[in-house]
């Protein structure tokens, strides 16, 4: 009965096709990048397994249906013929949001309520009511409609896939954790050589990577909305969770996170608490300016201030020349991954990156400068 179903992951701008590649691994059919999500066919038990292993995607949608829709009456029809009985039980709550974008139906508050009045007529007709008591389990109904074409979706994750519940507070600007394991996975760390983040804030990059090292499923230690669900059976769940951990390796890693500020390094060492990678990952309070580690080869994986939040923009340019000083001294076999919105990066840290990559931080557009 859940053969078919089709997943629908939103990612950062730039992380479809590391999540794509996240899917694949997964063993997941018909996975498709597209613009800001990842779509891929799957069962039921995949539901959890989505849920608990993705490392870079937002959340984890459950797709009802994709069809053509210019006007308010083939959006009602056709999302009142969608299967909902087939998920929301009779006590469901189903609030609505949504988006649209360059589609003859653009006004969201209109397209919600429409949404919810074709939800509900389904459900009242199929469980015999003619009001909702809308008292149990919440399932998120997310559409969207682009160029026309609206998709309409239940959320099965409830906060972002990011919140991986070791965050306790945040500093001035800490990176979004999907952001900061994708920064990982693009330097290819896998747990071998030391990685270093020298301006390491609450420290994301260095527990996303002792994540990444132990292969240990980012959201074993939180909750999803979909765990409250009736339609997904409790076991599956269970033997999502079975699977990730018996994925995961014992190992000794050399990651360390250095950071100038000691309120900031505290904050990083309670992370990694939270996060159980503390015997994995080492943070000092350090001054990046000077920054010098031992070994003929390792990674720094590393998002210092750009000039735009945290300091201005003549101290960031002043900050990535002297790192950049600090960097030639290090010996050819090490890499250096880092995320920076200042135009003027390459310039001021006095070498042009051997590859470039556009990511975005929340709304800032950014570059993965590469030195290989
Ligand atoms: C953009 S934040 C890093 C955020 C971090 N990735 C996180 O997720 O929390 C930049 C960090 O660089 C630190 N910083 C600024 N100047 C520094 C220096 N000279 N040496 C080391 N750290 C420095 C700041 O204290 C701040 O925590």
């Amino acid at each position: 009965m859940d053969k078919g179903l089709t997943f629908a992951v939103p990612t950062l701008f730039g992380l479809e096709g590391l999540c794509a590649d996240e899917l694949r691994r997964l063993d997941l059919p018909e996975v498709r990048a597209e613009n800001g999500r990842v779509l891929c066919g799957g069962t039921m038990a995949d539901l959890p397994r989505l849920n608990l292993n993705l490392r870079t995607g937002e959340r984890v949608l459950l797709v009802l249906g994709t069809f053509h829709a210019e006007d308010f009456d083939a959006l009602y029809e056709k999302t009142r013929a969608l299967p909902w009985e087939r998920f929301i039980p009779r006590e469901g709550q189903f609030p609505v949001k949504g988006h649209s974008l360059n589609s003859t139906l653009h006004s969201v508050p209109a397209c919600q309520s429409i949404v919810k009045k074709a939800v509900a007529a389904r459900l009242g007709e199929k469980y015999g009511l003619s009001t909702l008591p809308e008292t149990g389990a919440l399932y998120q109904i997310q559409f969207s409609i682009m160029k026309d074409t609206a998709t309409l979706m239940l959320d099965t994750s409830g906060a972002g896939l990011h919140k991986r519940g070791y965050r306790a507070q945040g500093v001035a600007a800490p990176l979004r954790e999907t952001l900061a394991a994708a920064m990982v996975m693009l330097s290819r760390y896998k747990g071998r050589d030391p990685l270093c983040d020298p301006f390491c804030g609450s420290g994301t990059i260095p527990i996303e990577a002792a994540l990444i090292a132990k292969n240990r499923a980012p959201g074993l230690n939180r909750t999803f909305s979909a765990q409250k669900w009736t339609c997904v059976d409790k076991k599956l769940w269970l033997e999502a969770a079975d699977e990730a951990m018996d994925k995961e390796f014992d190992g000794d890693y050399e990651i360390w996170g250095g950071d100038l500020d000691p309120q900031a390094v505290e904050l990083a060492r309670h992370n990694a608490q939270l996060a159980e990678v503390d015997d994995l990952v080492r943070f000092d309070e350090d001054d990046a300016r000077t920054f010098h580690w031992g070994g003929i080869r390792g990674r720094v994986v590393t998002n210092p201030p750009y000039g735009e939040r945290i300091m201005e923009r003549r101290e960031a340019e002043e900050l990535y020349r002297a790192f950049g000083k600090a960097w030639a001294k290090f010996p050819e076999g090490w890499k250096l991954y880092l995320l920076s919105s200042h135009t003027e990066f390459e310039r001021t840290f006095g070498k042009q990156a051997d590859k470039k990559r556009k990511l975005y931080n929340g709304m800032l557009k950014c570059d993965l400068f590469m030195y290989l």
